[in-house]
């Protein structure tokens, strides 16, 4: 077993898997500003380091992925946020993308930067405590788009990101997110999802990546936000799995999905569905923002000296997004 793949599987095995904390400072600014409190570095690390010293991080959480800001703060009794997490028994990732930028030649789409100078900057996060990364592309659906220029331009990136990230000794998160915005069907979401995931491997697999020292951080297969059609939840993760199956190669040791608007009680219903019915030998779990932050969010808003208010809401989703990587959730323990 690699070092690589040894990583990988700490973060998402025993039905633990990755808070995505790594909001960028705008991001976090339009999170913060929604409940009406000032994005300072202090506010924004005082919320963190609330979730990071909860007492789910030991059983529900096997990877936190931070910003640059966050992984470069210290926790209140001193210890640095990266030393904070790995104590917790969960893995510190960090994002390395610099963000995603309108594309030349096709400037309705995107194409995620931060190639330059990355070696260097991932040697600094390694010393800092770092053992995996993320980066993001970024794909609308319309009838024209994703182009393929899209699908190339960003898994050629993301092929040369994970190269780096690896030749580093961290794990790479792959994540290539079709976004739900648009009013087109889960079919549709279906086809344009899998040519763009295929794509990824592909470059990836071009670009000498080892394969079992990866994760995949990709979409459900959802209707358009913006669909009247209604589609079960069923339906979804049996979709999503067809999707994974036709375009991931059997290496891969796990796929850990982003929530992407998804509600935090949908976002658990779909991955408890989809680890019902997995029928691969993939670990299926989450690597949730908003889906694991959102509700802990607005009780932290309300009170940001009551910690333990916020770790209450903070733990029971974890708890519930735990119990969905293991297909064991249900809305009678949601509720409870
Ligand atoms: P969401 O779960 O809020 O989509 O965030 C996950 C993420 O890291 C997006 O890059």
């Amino acid at each position: 077993m690699s070092e690589l793949n040894k990583i990988a599987l700490k973060i998402i095995s025993n039905g633990k898997g990755i808070l995505a904390a790594d909001e960028s400072n705008g991001t976090m600014t339009k999170r913060l500003e929604a409940v009406k409190v000032n994005s300072t570095p202090e506010n924004r690390l005082a919320f963190r380091e609330t979730l990071f010293s909860s007492e789910s991080m030991k059983d529900c959480i096997g990877g936190v992925i931070l910003f640059d800001e966050t992984i470069n703060q210290d926790s209140s009794s001193g210890k640095s946020i990266p030393n904070l997490i790995s104590d917790s028994g969960a893995v510190p990732g960090i994002k390395v993308d610099t963000g995603a930028k309108d594309l030349a030649n096709s400037t309705e789409e995107k194409i995620t930067e931060g190639l330059d100078g990355l070696r260097e900057r991932l040697k600094k996060y390694y010393d800092l405590g770092a053992r995996f990364a993320k980066w993001r592309g970024v794909y609308s659906i319309t009838e024209k788009y994703p182009s393929q220029l899209a699908i190339s331009s960003n898994a050629h990136s993301l092929a040369r990101y994970s190269a780096l990230v690896q030749e580093s000794g961290m794990v790479p998160i792959v994540e290539p997110e079709v976004l739900m915005d648009g009013n087109h069907s889960a079919d549709v979401c279906l086809s344009k999802t899998s040519v763009v995931i295929k794509k990824c491997f592909e470059e990836l697999i071009l670009h000498k990546i080892d394969l079992s020292g990866i994760i995949l951080k990709p979409n459900m297969i959802l209707n358009g936000n913006l669909s009247k059609n209604k589609i079960s939840n069923e339906e979804i993760s049996l979709k999503t799995l067809e999707c994974l199956k036709n375009s991931v190669p059997k290496e891969v040791p796990g796929i850990a999905f982003l929530s992407g608007g998804q509600s935090e009680v949908e976002a658990c219903e779909n991955l408890n569905l989809i680890n019902k019915n997995n029928d691969t030998n993939f670990i299926m779990t989450y690597s949730y923002g908003r889906a694991l932050q959102q509700s802990a969010l607005k009780v932290w808003s309300k009170n940001i000296k009551d910690t333990k208010a916020t770790q209450n809401t903070f733990n029971h989703r974890a708890k519930m997004c735990s119990l969905a990587a293991q297909g064991k959730w249900s809305r009678e323990l949601e509720n409870k």
